[in-house]
């Protein structure tokens, strides 16, 4: 300013200049201070905390930095009970620990295990929530920036999506994909199976459409793309979430290559009725094992950041209550109610969204009068409101259309409100977004808001998947990514551990008749399944092919050589001719050991539209095995099914019995490793296996009723039970064998009484009470083995009825001979939650009774308190 200036000018001007300032910082405060309020508004609800998850990811960089964790670190983890845990007790475990495994102690639980937070509540909150994920908050501003230049119909587009390959449903005959995708009016399209036809049709939407937005390619990759791992209920049946991740990341990594960025995949539907042929496709009936499967999948689908090249985004499904089906039929309609809703059916999904899945499938059934894909409850007011999703809700093939047959909806214009109105983004095939949705925007039945916020959930997907920088995939890698070494030795460990040992008695000799002596002599394969390919890929094999299976046999041939194998069909798995039969019994005589492997046709007999009322061995297999059995050679019955099959004969009378599941591209070699003892047995049942088909809906976690059979002097006719069967199942949830023996120390708690008040304060977020749970599980053998260490309790005395036992940890543990281990739980606070008639979570006074135990109905117990 010249010095000529006369004064008061001069302090004028100073004091504008004061005030500018001032303006400009108070402008500054503000931003910085509503760019922070928006970051701590995009936390998902009850997925953890961004500082908490900024400071669990600067611990869990220090403990992997540290593969010896040093005495100082423990101190400096009081946030993550896990994790110092880790680094007190299970630096045996070695090196640094994997990914997956921080992420599973991240949510209360060791290497390898999953314990500490129930099911209702478990929480693991991994980077792809927020870093790199769906809730990344940069992709906020692109996804407004490029709403804001679409047109009403590219936005519906946005929410269309076909299958343009093999159907997997009923068609809706529509096939002008090229011209609609040209218009900017398909988002998605599934079912393309190679790379080149993944890449027309994105240079066509990149290309040719006024927006150049991506299409996002889908398919079910269920259990595998081109490399096959068991089925899900196999996986599950592994008790390994650690091992199941690393089968979806090589899922991730072959779909990837082929241009899929989006897996119709984890099914998480607890299934409880074996009747259900979807019970294949799942984690069986328990909502603790289901969460951590869940997670798992969505870890190894999404990897680290939904944008590596790698990553594929997972939709969990189907939401929620489809395998309650009643009777087992599948679609049928399911009647649950809430607090079987929140503590059973919801879990799996809720651990899904923490995991940071990107999408969400709605189902077919109608739940409680209400279709799913058409529940505003369950998709707005949980989903959305409570759980703070941010991703696609893709509805279920044609599901929006089936409002109509449902009986909601008089046509397709009110299927599409009605569907859309509850929450369901995407319309998958059904076509009725396309034909209504713009109209019914235009006459105000829809907001156009309410189109926007779908169209985010899309474009949010797309934007964290990169498609918009990389839209095409390298065809030249596209063959290159398949059939990894490394992959199949995955594919073959899961296998393995994915087998459960039903029984073992004693064969010739009085040992048990497995593991099987190379030495034995001839071994006569017989049976439809011996020599089948295309059945170890199960019911959905997505892109598994029949040539890239070890069949049984083939291994069998190399590991005995030919002049030891003897094979016969027997017969087949629906028929069977009498030569068929003879030329079995023929076999059988000439041989010193018999394997039989009998069991369902994966395609056609499991999976979607694949109930059965009657669960025995189809066709003649039960008298292929009665006269098997009847030459009196020593035989061992191998089952693949995709359910419990009921088989009480079988198990009466035949020495040893493996349920193999389908076991994927490795079959061959993983079942004659397992039946010579290579590999021992250390799978468990994730189901209730029934006696028979009058038992089901059977599951562990019932309610006691008022009138249980079995009591100790209780009436022994005015009780819960079947005049003609018993109540327990052949083979109860949890349960396995293994060739070695464990035996299990007294179950030890960490204190005879817990106070419901302070419970209740640490589940909603208040200081923590973690109680601990140790037993000592000793090898008692004569080999190495792996047992899964399972915790289970059960609340007497709250004000709505609890299951009768509910797991609630899990540990699988490897054990030399005559080796001991303790193994230690702890359980958070939501281990002890309900769901309470006000319609709550919260911890209520009870007694406790807690086993550590091989499976779910043995082990000794031990009693605590809850008091108020
Ligand atoms: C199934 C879904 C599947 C979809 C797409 C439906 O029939 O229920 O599980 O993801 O088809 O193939």
């Amino acid at each position: 300013m010249p010095s000529s200036c006369p004064n008061y000018v001069r302090s004028y001007v100073n004091a504008a200049r004061n005030f500018l300032s001032f303006l400009l910082l108070a402008c500054v405060i503000f931003l910085l201070a509503s760019q922070s309020a928006e970051r701590v508004q995009s936390r998902p609800s009850g997925a953890g905390a961004l500082d908490q998850k900024n400071d669990f990811n600067a611990a869990l960089k220090r403990v992997n930095k540290n593969s010896v964790v040093p005495p100082g670190l423990e101190a400096s983890l009081p946030r993550f009970p896990a994790l110092k845990r880790w680094a007190k007790f299970e630096r045996p475990y070695g090196a640094a620990l994997s990914r997956a495994a921080l992420h599973d102690a991240a949510s209360g639980a060791a290497p390898g295990s999953v314990a500490g937070p129930g099911a209702a509540q478990s929480s693991v909150v991994g980077p792809s929530v927020n870093q790199g994920g769906i809730a990344d908050s940069s992709l906020g501003s692109k996804v407004e920036a490029l709403l804001r230049k679409m047109t009403l119909d590219e936005k519906v587009g946005q929410l269309v999506q076909y299958s343009a390959g093999q159907p997997t449903g009923p068609g809706t005959g529509r096939t002008d994909y090229k011209d609609m995708i040209g218009k900017g009016q398909i988002g998605s399209l599934f079912n393309i199976s190679k790379a080149r036809d993944a890449n027309a049709f994105q240079r066509i939407a990149v290309e040719q459409s006024r927006l150049h937005v991506p299409l996002l390619f889908g398919l079910d990759v269920i259990h595998g793309f081109r490399t096959e791992f068991p089925i899900p209920l196999g996986l599950a049946s592994t008790w390994n979430p650690v091992l199941v991740e690393k089968a979806a990341r090589v899922a991730a990594r072959e779909a990837s290559a082929t241009g899929i960025r989006w897996t119709f995949s984890p099914m998480v539907d607890i299934a409880r009725d074996a009747r259900w042929g979807r019970m294949a496709e799942g984690a069986g009936e328990d909502p603790f094992l289901g969460s951590a499967m869940a997670a798992a999948y969505v870890r190894g689908y999404q990897g680290s950041r939904l944008d590596a090249p790698d990553s594929i985004a997972a939709c969990a499904k189907h939401y929620v209550g489809y395998g309650a089906a009643e009777g087992g039929r599948d679609y049928n309609t399911t009647e649950i109610s809430e607090p079987t809703l929140h503590q059973i059916y919801l879990p799996p999904f809720r651990s899904a969204v923490n995991a940071g899945t990107a999408s969400i499938m709605s189902g077919f059934n109608a739940l409680n009068g209400i279709p799913t894909s058409a529940n505003a409850f369950t998709l707005k007011q949980i989903l959305r409101k409570e759980w703070g999703f941010q991703g696609i809700v893709d509805s279920d093939w044609t599901s929006v259309a089936e409002l109509i047959p449902h009986g909601i909806a008089n046509d397709g214009a009110t299927a599409a409100r009605r569907a859309f109105l509850a929450g369901v983004d995407m319309d998958m095939v059904s076509s009725l977004y396309h034909d209504h949705l713009e109209h019914l925007v235009q006459t105000r039945q829809v907001p156009e808001a309410a189109v926007d916020e779908a169209v985010r959930n899309v474009l949010r997907v797309k934007f964290a998947l990169g498609l918009f920088e990389h839209p095409y995939v390298d065809e030249t890698k596209e063959d290159a990514a398949m059939l990894r070494p490394d992959y199949l030795q995955i594919a073959r460990d899961a296998a393995e551990q994915s087998f459960v040992l039903l029984k073992n008695s004693a064969g010739p000799g009085g040992v048990p008749l497995l593991p099987v002596s190379k030495s034995v002599g001839k071994v006569a394969l017989i049976g439809p399944l011996a020599n089948d390919s295309a059945n170890m890929l199960g019911c959905w094999g997505a892109l598994g092919r029949a040539e890239d299976v070890t069949s049984f046999q083939t291994a069998l041939l190399a590991y005995l050589g030919n002049e030891n194998v003897l094979s016969s069909k027997g017969t087949g798995i629906s028929e069977g001719s009498d030569q068929e039969m003879g030329d079995a019994i023929a076999t059988a005589q000439k041989s010193d050991l018999v394997i039989l492997a009998l069991g369902e046709n994966a395609p056609e007999m499991t999976g979607e539209a694949a109930s059965r009322s009657k669960l025995g061995l189809p066709g003649r297999q039960q008298e292929l095995l009665e006269k098997v059995l009847a030459t009196g050679k020593p035989v061992v019955l191998v089952l693949f099914s995709g359910r419990p099959l009921t088989l009480p004969w079988a198990f009466e009378n035949v020495p040893a019995v493996l349920a193999a599941w389908f076991p994927g591209l490795e079959a061959g070699p993983a079942l004659v490793r397992t039946l010579f003892g290579e590999s021992n047995p250390s799978g468990k049942l994730v189901v209730s296996w029934p006696r028979s088909v009058g038992q089901e809906p059977l599951y562990y976690n019932a309610l006691n009723t008022g009138r249980p059979a079995n009591q100790a002097n209780g009436d022994p006719k005015f009780v819960s039970r079947y005049l003609d069967e018993q109540n327990s199942p052949q083979f109860p949830f949890g349960y396995g064998l293994s060739y070695t023996s464990f035996r299990y120390g007294p179950t030890e708690i960490g204190g005879k009484q817990l106070k419901a008040s302070a419970l209740n304060t640490g589940l909603h977020g208040g200081k923590d009470t973690a109680f601990t749970v140790t037993a000592s599980v000793t090898n008692t053998g004569q080999r190495s083995g792996d047992e899964v260490v399972q915790l289970y309790i059960r609340l007497q005395g709250t004000r709505v009825a609890q299951p009768v036992r509910a797991l609630k940890g899990f540990e699988r543990v490897t054990l030399a001979p005559g080796e001991t281990k303790n193994v230690h739980f702890t359980l958070s606070p939501d281990a002890f939650a309900i769901w309470n008639d006000h319609n709550q979570l919260a911890v209520e006074p009870a007694r406790v009774t807690v086993w550590v135990s091989p499976d779910s109905a043995h082990g000794s117990p031990t009693e605590l308190e809850i008091v108020p």
